[in-house]
């Protein structure tokens, strides 16, 4: 929505295997474009090349093609290092032949490991990752960084997600994770529209001011343009960059139920049960670097976000018959 505001064609791939194709009607009601779109997974080489070979304009890729969800990486390692790892490697071997030199990668927080410090900046070490999920972006940055390498005409721009929350002003658009939700806010949602009984806050015995995980929570919106942000700077022929986002504070699980219920009117059911594996305690980001190179900085708070994702829900749940 944000690349077709600011005069962008985007062309849509994905393999749905956690996404729903109906977002792309909600995208023309808010547009007024149909963006065009590929069924594809990255998995499958050929499809994919199919992509460039139909589409010889195609300057630029963003790569957020990949399986996300922290606890369910613990149990599902194989299938998270295939699909996140290889689908990575076809996508830069297909441009590479086809000559697109600019690409923007869906990193994350979580390669930081247990960070040293907080504020995490970009210069801090990366590793030590606490999971399978981690782990794969921290090879994806390795792959990236050696590609560049070898191909210095390459522009690379590693984008490091704190917590992405929130959804579209217009509530018309928004994430819908198959199954259980695996992070934080959808659960939250889902439990205030009566979907789900009870929120499950995984330990309140972390070193927080209030025993519960802290995070970065950005607004999606805000994530989205800093990716328009970091196009216009590869097309400066940056070369290969790195940098956070984030809104630089701090939330923890009950600051963000407290504030969506304040937000929002609406009562979140929770309970505290034991931690959750591969979780830290506390983890945000120094953005004083996409500030300062990409004159960029998240707009939106938690409070924007708790609205936007419950007028989402809300829609989503009213309009979702299965
Ligand atoms: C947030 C906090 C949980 C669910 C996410 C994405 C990952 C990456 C980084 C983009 C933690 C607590 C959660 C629940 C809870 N994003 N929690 N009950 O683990 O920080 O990682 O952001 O690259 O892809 O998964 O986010 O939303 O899972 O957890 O108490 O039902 O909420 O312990 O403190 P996380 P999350």
């Amino acid at each position: 929505v944000e690349l077709i505001k600011q005069g962008y064609e985007p062309i849509v791939v994905d393999n749905l295997s956690n996404s729903k194709i109906e977002m792309l009607e909600q995208i023309f009601k808010i547009t007024g474009k149909r963006v065009k779109f590929y069924q594809i997974d990255l998995l499958e080489k050929n499809e994919l090349e199919k992509v460039f070979l139909e589409n010889e304009n195609i300057e630029d890729v963003i790569h957020f093609a990949g399986s996300k969800a922290v606890g369910e990486s613990c149990v599902k390692p194989l299938m998270y290092y295939e699909n996140n790892i290889m689908s990575t490697i076809n996508l830069l071997n297909i441009m590479i032949k086809h000559k697109v030199k600019n690409i923007i990668f869906s990193s994350s927080a979580t390669v930081y490991g247990t960070p040293k410090r907080v504020p995490i900046f970009e210069e801090d070490p990366i590793g030590g990752t606490t999971n399978p999920y981690g782990t794969t972006k921290l090879i994806i940055e390795g792959i990236l960084q050696d590609v560049y390498k070898v191909h210095p005409e390459m522009n690379i721009a590693i984008l490091r997600y704190f917590n992405p929350i929130g959804a579209n002003e217009t509530g018309l658009i928004g994430e819908a994770p198959n199954g259980i939700p695996n992070n934080l806010m959808p659960y939250i949602t889902q439990v205030a529209v009566g979907q789900r009984e009870c929120l499950s806050v995984f330990g309140n015995d972390y070193d927080t001011p209030d025993g519960t995980g802290v995070r970065d929570y950005i607004h999606v919106v805000d994530l989205a343009l800093g990716h328009i942000a970091s196009i216009k700077k590869l097309h400066e022929n940056s070369g290969l960059v790195v940098y956070n986002l984030g809104t630089g504070k701090g939330t923890s699980v009950l600051d963000l139920v407290f504030a969506f219920e304040k937000a929002n009117n609406v009562k979140v059911n929770y309970k505290i049960v034991d931690r959750r594996q591969g979780d830290i305690a506390t983890c945000y980001a120094d953005c004083s670097k996409a500030k300062k190179e990409l004159s960029w900085t998240a707009k939106r708070d938690i409070v924007d976000a708790c609205r936007d994702s419950w007028k989402w829900q809300q829609y989503y749940t009213k309009n979702n018959t299965k």
